[in-house]
């Protein structure tokens, strides 16, 4: 199924100099980037898109760490669709804690937190968001980006990915 998800390179890939080395990534899987920006998010935007289900997920704490971390320099908010887009960009993203990623995603090859320090800390920088599933991806492209910034094309290459 053709779907559009949202990625977000946050704070530390954008001060570590890896937005292009991640958006590569989903370019060259096939995916389309149909939107593309910078951003220095409120903590009321941040606020919006890490809701309260992640203080009931990881607890307030880590909720409150995540607001900070997110807004704590300009992020990188993309746009990409493609064939089952959700699931294949958080495979080339990787698992939530950095530690548990496999080699060759994202996490797995640039970051490398532990679920260990994570926990006790209530913190973990992973460098980049990607929307769980469908009605959050619906929820958070809707957050980020309006309608005329989102865009369709024709990339030259679409008969060998799709
Ligand atoms: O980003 P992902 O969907 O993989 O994980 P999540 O469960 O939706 O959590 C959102 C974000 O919270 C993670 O990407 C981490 O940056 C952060 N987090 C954290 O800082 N400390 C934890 N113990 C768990 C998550
Ligand atoms: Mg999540």
């Amino acid at each position: 199924m053709i779907q559009q998800t949202l990625i977000l390179i946050k704070p530390d890939g954008v001060k570590r100099g890896l937005i292009g080395e991640i958006l590569k990534r989903f370019e060259q899987r096939g995916l389309k980037i149909i939107a593309l920006k910078m951003v220095q998010p409120t903590k009321s935007l941040a606020g919006q898109h890490y809701s309260e289900s992640i203080a009931e997920k990881h607890g307030p704490a880590v909720r409150n760490y995540l607001l900070d971390y997110v807004t704590s320099g300009p992020i990188i908010a993309i746009a990409v669709q493609g064939a089952d887009a959700i699931t294949i960009v958080r495979k080339i993203v990787g698992s939530t804690y950095p530690g548990e990623s496999a080699i060759g995603t994202i996490r797995g090859d640039y970051a490398h937190a532990s679920k260990e320090y994570a926990k006790k800390n209530n913190q973990g920088q992973n460098l980049v968001h990607a929307s769980e599933n469908e009605e959050d991806a619906k929820k958070e492209l809707a957050l980020w980006f309006s309608i005329d910034e989102i865009h369709d094309y024709k990339r030259s290459d679409e008969e060998y990915i799709l």
